[in-house]
């Protein structure tokens, strides 16, 4: 097959995306698919006459490293250097087009919130994954919590407050968090109300709106959804704080248990309940579902991932591994549910 992996993008998790696609154009490539890695802000830079063309040029994919800190947006803006306000680079939609399929490795705005879907639906492309619907209702906190509760999943107490609207809090400890963050971008645990106003601060330069829900205590669990059904569970253990950017993506800093050492009854609530979200907020192809197991043993949702990463401090390809799915395996197996869904019923 002829394989667009799309990364990258103008989002604050787009180192995160370019470690997680240039990992899965390596394992597509070895599976024997001619592959080309893309990055949706900055477009597809060769000159071709022909689409044919696109898919000849083989380009060694070198795998990228995320780096400790957040990327500099308004510099890569400048970077690219156009003067149009286009988020979509040079001749995406064209190469797209001249796939077979899109490989969505993109995290947070733009590729995880159903713009790009959207796009791809109007323009008759295929790509993995979930569609633009339950994207755009994965990547809103807020409304997925709303959502979660009317299906009886317990998801924290929580409150939404507008950038320059009235503050206030809902007592401490708290987590404050963009409303449509990922990768833990911009969000604090607040253990004392004196460092609430910076919290806020810093969730407000990634969003308009922020989230501050009660803080959950307890063991975190993540349990990974393909095709409807859940893997294994991991769980995380940050050797210092809390699961944020630095301890998500530098290696060593956090200890994964899979399959967590769990009660039988407790993993099989948390299968159940990755399951529940995954049909609740419309995921398609596979996600992953971020939970907390408090002291009572009471299983809480915190967000369902529709493009959770791919990275080599995954906790998808992680769960695979579990259960007997080798990381190239799982890239195929997104890439054939992803295509089942375009078959004619
Ligand atoms: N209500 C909460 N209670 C305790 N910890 C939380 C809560 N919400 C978030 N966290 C911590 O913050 C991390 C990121 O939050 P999450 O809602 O999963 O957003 P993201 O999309 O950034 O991963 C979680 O992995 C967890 O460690
Ligand atoms: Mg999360």
């Amino acid at each position: 097959m002829n394989i667009i992996v799309l990364c990258g993008g103008l989002s604050a998790e787009r180192d995160v995306s370019i470690t997680s696609g240039t990992l899965a154009a390596g394992a597509l490539r070895r599976l024997g698919h001619k592959v080309v890695l893309t990055d949706l802000f900055f477009g597809y830079p060769h000159p071709y006459k022909d689409a044919s063309e696109i898919f000849e040029r083989q380009e060694e994919i070198t795998v990228a490293a995320v780096g400790e800190t957040v990327p500099d947006l308004e510099a890569l803006r400048r970077q690219r250097g156009q003067t149009n306000n286009s988020r979509i680079g040079d001749n995406i939609i064209e190469v797209c087009r001249a796939a077979d399929i899109v490989f969505v490795a993109l995290h947070g705005q733009d590729g995880e919130d159903g713009k790009i879907q959207a796009a791809f639906d109007l323009a008759g492309i295929k790509y993995t994954g979930t569609g633009c619907l339950g994207s755009a209702i994965a990547m809103d906190k807020w409304i997925a919590k709303q959502i979660l509760q009317q299906n009886g999943i317990k998801t924290a107490r929580g409150i939404l407050l507008k950038k320059g609207g009235p503050v206030s809090d809902i007592g401490f400890p708290c987590v404050v968090k963009p409303r449509s963050g990922g990768s833990s971008i911009g969000t604090s645990v607040v253990f004392e109300e004196r460092d609430y106003t910076a919290a806020l601060e810093d969730a407000f330069s990634y969003d308009e709106f922020v989230l501050v829900e009660e803080y959950i205590r307890g063991r975190e669990c993540d349990v990974g959804v393909i095709d409807g059904k859940a893997l294994p569970v991991i769980e995380i253990c940050p050797k210092s704080g809390f699961y944020d950017y630095k301890n998500k993506y530098q290696s060593g800093l956090t200890d994964e248990y899979c399959p967590a050492d769990l009660p039988d009854e407790i993993t099989k609530r948390l299968q159940r309940a990755a399951e529940q979200v995954y049909e609740a907020l419309c995921f398609e192809v596979y996600g992953r579902m971020d939970f907390i197991v408090d002291e009572q043993g009471e299983v809480w949702c915190l967000e369902g991932n529709t493009l959770p990463g791919l990275t080599p401090t995954s906790l998808l390809p992680q769960e695979a591994a579990v259960a007997g799915i080798s990381y190239d395996a799982l890239c195929q197996m997104i890439v054939d549910l992803s295509l089942k869904k375009y078959e004619v019923k």
